[in-house]
């Protein structure tokens, strides 16, 4: 359920850049390297899903069993890749609507947090210049247990000090939706209505919201 909202908190991946593609390729040439196929169905089972639980999903759909070394060599193989292909990224990888949406929340006093389990964000945010939209960035660097563990957005609620019912968390993967709920939060899903189902409504992008003030 969503309430009056004080705080956003948002997901990065998917949610305010295109970055989930840069993710999804560098997992896919992974597995070609190590003889199996990743499709797109299999991605979903990795959005919002921190590197190392990635990399035991993408082993386990591809059936190999391999020593703790090779994954540590593995998942910075993929993240080496990863940071390769978003070294080229500039601002229309901004998703559609993010800028705007984000500028006009605080306008109206909204707080705003990013909440995203990925090490990579505080590059990504520096390369976009859009560090300035977040009153506090909440990032893989910061937290130790994955979405869907709330931990993320609790730390986010809590460093804005806005009470988690207040907050409501934009999600493009069915992890963060599961963390935000957890966590106490309304949560608005980014994406396909059948792949995030607990979500407590669902839009295609940022670009179809409009800030309501009052309250
Ligand atoms: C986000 C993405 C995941 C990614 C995770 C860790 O949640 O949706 O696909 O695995 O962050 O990102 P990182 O950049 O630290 O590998
Ligand atoms: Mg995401």
């Amino acid at each position: 359920m969503i309430r009056e909202m004080r705080a956003a908190i948002f997901d990065l991946d998917g949610v305010i850049v295109d970055t989930a593609k840069y993710h999804y390729l560098a997992w896919k040439r992974l597995a070609h390297e190590n003889g199996f196929d990743f499709t797109e169905a299999d991605n979903e089972r990795l959005k919002g899903v921190s590197r190392v639980r990635s990399l035991e999903i993408l082993l386990e759909i591809g059936g190999l069993t391999v020593e703790d070394a090779a994954k540590e060599k593995m998942a910075a193989q993929k993240n080496g890749w990863y940071v390769d292909y978003i070294q080229n990224m500039d601002v229309s990888e901004i998703l559609p609507g993010a800028t705007n949406y984000l500028e006009s929340l605080r306008s109206k006093g909204i707080k705003t947090a990013l909440g995203s389990a990925s090490k990579n964000a505080p590059l990504i945010l520096k390369r976009l210049g859009i560090a300035g939209l977040f009153d506090t960035v909440v990032d893989g660097n910061k937290v130790h247990l994955a979405k869907p563990d709330p931990e993320v957005f609790l730390r986010a609620a809590s460093e804005l000090n806005i009470p988690p019912v207040r907050c409501v968390v934009f999600e493009d993967a069915e992890a963060g939706v599961e963390a935000a709920h957890r966590a106490g939060m309304g949560v608005v899903g980014i994406g396909k209505p059948a792949a995030l189902k607990e979500a407590d409504m669902v839009i295609d992008g940022l670009y179809q919201l409009e800030v309501v003030a009052g309250g």
